[in-house]
């Protein structure tokens, strides 16, 4: 048998002032470097956030993650949005030395909430490429695009249970501005009896 239950899930609406912002420099391991957006590239970083998603505390918190049909679907729905920033939008591509093919490894997007507010959406990082500096990278670039745009606020929204994600977050200057309870319904299946 099987039933819903209904659990409230904290996440931290964070915020980075881009007034006050110094732009940085952005490194990358050799062998990596970021792709900008392209139209072509949409199912590419559908198959990148899938398979970043896949298994971690986000895919429960939004199920639509865990599954490559979602990840495609959302993808086009957050290219097809007005306030869609293609400026901030980035893949990474890892291209191991002596072969001749490459693989996207990182993804990240953003979209325009408000003047001068934009969100940054999904950064996913495959996990054989973890803890190498992509994820930073990524972010490094989107917050690039968006401060050339003239956004001031940087904004995003991270399950507090996912510690590095956080981490990560504050490190490149993100504070909390919201505590935030998201209902999900997560399944559960009762034994026969
Ligand atoms: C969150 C996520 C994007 C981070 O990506 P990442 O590429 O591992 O990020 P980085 O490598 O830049 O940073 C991760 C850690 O590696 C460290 N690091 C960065 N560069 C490094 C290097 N060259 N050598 C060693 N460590 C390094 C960072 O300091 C950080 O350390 P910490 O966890 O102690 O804070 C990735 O874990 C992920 O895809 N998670 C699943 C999807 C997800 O939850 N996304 C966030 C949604 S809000």
């Amino acid at each position: 048998m099987r039933f819903m239950n209904l659990q409230y899930v904290k996440r931290f609406r964070m915020e980075l002032d881009l007034r006050r912002w110094r732009r940085p420099r952005i490194k990358l391991p050799v062998d990596y470097r970021l792709v900008a957006w392209h139209d072509s590239l949409v199912q590419s970083h559908a198959d990148v956030k899938y398979h970043s998603f896949r298994g971690e505390i986000d895919s429960q918190v939004f199920p639509c993650l865990g599954e490559l049909d979602g990840c495609e679907r959302l993808m086009h729905e957050i290219q097809a949005k007005d306030g869609f920033l293609p400026e901030a939008t980035w893949l990474a591509e890892y291209a191991a030395p002596g072969f001749s093919r490459s693989e996207y490894c990182g993804t990240i997007q953003a979209v325009r909430t408000h003047k001068g507010k934009a969100n940054i959406q999904n950064i996913g990082v495959l996990p054989f490429h973890r803890g190498r500096g992509i994820g930073t990278a990524l972010i490094l670039a989107s917050l690039l695009g968006l401060h050339h745009l003239g956004i001031r606020y940087a904004c995003l929204e991270v399950t507090v249970e996912n510690e590095s994600a956080v981490r990560l977050y504050r490190q490149l200057g993100f504070r909390t501005a919201r505590t935030l309870y998201k209902a999900v319904e997560l399944a559960h299946c009762e034994m026969a009896r």
